[in-house]
């Protein structure tokens, strides 16, 4: 199904080009249609007259009437108008809405794309170390973004890009070997808590301690020359960190491949020599850098990208490098996409602007997107911290948030089995987290607030489930199931209220091709909260069950329940039946 927008454009495109033929085999003009703001405006507004009246050095109105007489309607458009300089007010004729909303009930939501590979690169915490709230963002927004491509019929690959290799494994096993051999060989276990302490332990003795450094030193040397009982460490190191990481993906119920640094890690020393070869580096202090053009540091000299240290070991930027070229040429990604905070912008520039250099990246057919994102800010205002940094806490946050759901569900005293009162908290809890996060404009930093984030109104993920679960009990008092009519059922859509929530599912298909332009989630937040209100309102004025259009009515509310469902579905968020 095409979007009204897209069919207005082709039409109105055409319409120019019968109205000015001569002039337009000299420029293409892409008609401008928007939305109306207001409902007196008709459903969208063609805007172009006044610049085309620029380039033609004709009145706009006068170009608005002109091309008003050769647009053709067809079933699409009931009625055109022109209003104040030259806009042209279209609105759509009932029976394309009608058309339309039997699209949606049959899955044809919107116009397929070429399959891409996509690639996206989120969550990706670091073993041993803290797994913050930014690690939680990036976690929500890309499996968000993953989901949405997956829907759109992409070939989607997920991975996870875990800090799982560098210096701190040496500190780690070197400390371990004296404290608690026994977890290195896998006859005892600890969880994620337990090696984060050990991990600032280890960290500080080899700050204090220089004998230690230089174990910790020999153990890194084991590491990367490939030494089997110092890899059996490192794997059994890493297994506890994974451990408390699944633990919060299927709380959040996130799919992802675990694929991290260590991975490339064969591939980095070729990428030095290979940009040494097309001399790219330069060695500044003993260290090697790409100095690239365009970013300058605050004394106007120009920033180096570090690849390898003086004393051979590899960085962070490395390993990006490896990476990126590895996507593009052994996953053959069409598209590639970063999440983490804004903070690390300037990296993935950087890392863009080098593989580019080398000749890893060509923009013209592969796109790479860093997806930053702002903040979660405490009560206080000031940068939220799980208590005392531990790792546990951000498992303690999901849970704190299910907590309070089931009190509110409590409150509510619904007729429900414990059973069903419980996966009810957990999809409210897990789903108010999600939905919060994506609903605020990725870039902003937003403030965690169990209270606002649980509310039953307003823009949240509890107003969105309880709308679709009231379209569900209309569905049960009716007593009809909408898929055994709708092929049969002639819609009748008269009520500017039926017409309003019509008009606004057609355009879903417009918002998930912005989102996968832009990748603003909180795009497809406030068009299902619009969708939520037109449903509202639809459900005051119109009366379903019992009337005339009974069958007619329920077909609008099912197409509106399907289009919630599938636009919560792909921030995250599951529906419910009662609530
Ligand atoms: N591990 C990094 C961090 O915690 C994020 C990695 C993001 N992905 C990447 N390819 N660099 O900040």
């Amino acid at each position: 199904m095409l979007s009204p927008r897209t069919e207005l454009e082709k039409i109105f495109e055409k319409a120019i080009q019968k109205s000015f033929p001569k002039e337009t085999s000299e420029f293409k003009l892409d008609p401008d249609i928007k939305e109306s703001t207001q409902p007196q405006f008709g459903h969208y507004q063609f805007n172009s007259a006044m610049k085309l009246s620029k380039i033609l050095k004709i009145p706009p109105r006068q170009v608005a009437e002109v091309i008003t007489s050769n647009v053709d309607k067809g079933s699409l458009i009931e009625s055109l108008e022109i209003a104040g300089p030259g806009f042209i007010n279209i609105t759509l004729s009932p029976h394309y809405l009608e058309k339309s909303i039997k699209q949606i009930l049959r899955g044809e939501t919107f116009d397929k794309k070429a399959k891409q590979k996509i690639i996206i690169d989120f969550s990706s915490p670091n073993i041993a170390k803290e797994l913050h709230v930014g690690h939680l963002r990036s976690t929500i927004i890309g499996d968000s973004l993953s989901r949405l491509f997956e829907f759109l019929g992409h070939d989607v690959l997920r991975l996870n890009h875990i800090g799982d290799w560098g210096t701190q494994f040496g500190m780690l096993i070197a400390y371990l070997k004296e404290e608690c051999k026994e977890i290195l060989t896998g006859q005892k276990t600890a969880d994620l808590a337990e090696l984060m302490a050990w991990y600032k332990q280890s960290k500080a003795r080899f700050d204090a301690d220089p004998e230690f450094k230089k174990r910790a030193q020999k153990e890194v040397y084991h590491l990367q020359n490939g030494d089997e009982e110092s890899l059996e460490a490192w794997k059994m190191i890493c297994d506890i960190s994974k451990k408390g990481y699944q633990e919060i993906y299927e709380l959040l119920d996130v799919s992802i491949k675990d694929r991290g640094e260590s991975f490339y890690n064969p591939l980095l020393k070729s990428i030095v020599e290979d940009l040494e070869k097309k001399g790219l580096v330069t060695v500044s202090e003993g260290a090697k850098c790409l100095f690239l053009e365009g970013f300058a540091s605050r004394d106007g000299t120009t920033q180096p990208l570090i690849i390898q240290k003086q004393d051979g070991g590899y960085l962070y930027a490395t390993t990006d490098l490896a990476a990126i070229r590895q996507r593009i040429q052994d996953e053959k990604a069409d598209r590639i996409i970063y999440v983490t905070d804004a903070g690390q912008s300037l990296h993935f520039n950087m890392i863009f602007k080098a593989a580019e250099a080398a000749g890893y990246l060509d923009r013209t057919k592969t796109k790479v997107d860093h997806v930053p994102f702002g903040l979660v800010l405490g009560p206080d205002g000031k940068k939220f911290k799980t208590r005392s940094g531990e790792t546990e806490k951000l498992i303690d946050l999901l849970n704190k948030a299910i907590e309070k759901a089931r009190l509110l569900i409590e409150e509510r005293h619904l007729e429900m089995t414990p059973s069903e009162k419980e996966e009810l908290a957990k999809k409210l809890g897990i789903g108010a987290v999600k939905y919060a996060d994506l609903s605020s404009h990725r870039t902003s930093d937003y403030v965690f607030s169990y209270d606002r984030m649980l509310r039953f109104e307003g823009n949240t993920a509890a107003y969105l489930m309880y709308s679709y679960v009231r379209i569900q009990s209309i569905k049960r008092k009716v007593g009809i199931d909408p898929q055994l009519i709708q092929e049969k059922t002639d819609l009748e859509l008269s009520h500017p209220s039926e017409i309003a929530l019509s008009l606004h599912l057609t355009q879903f298909g417009d918002v998930l091709e912005q989102v996968s332009v832009d990748l603003l989630p909180n795009r497809l937040t406030e068009y299902l909260y619009g969708l939520s209100n037109h449903f509202n309102a639809f459900f005051r004025d119109c009366r379903v069950e019992g009337t005339s259009q009974e069958k007619s009515r329920l077909l609008l509310a099912e197409a509106a329940a399907k289009t919630l469902k599938q636009g919560l579905f792909i921030l995250g968020v599951e529906t419910v039946e009662r609530m």
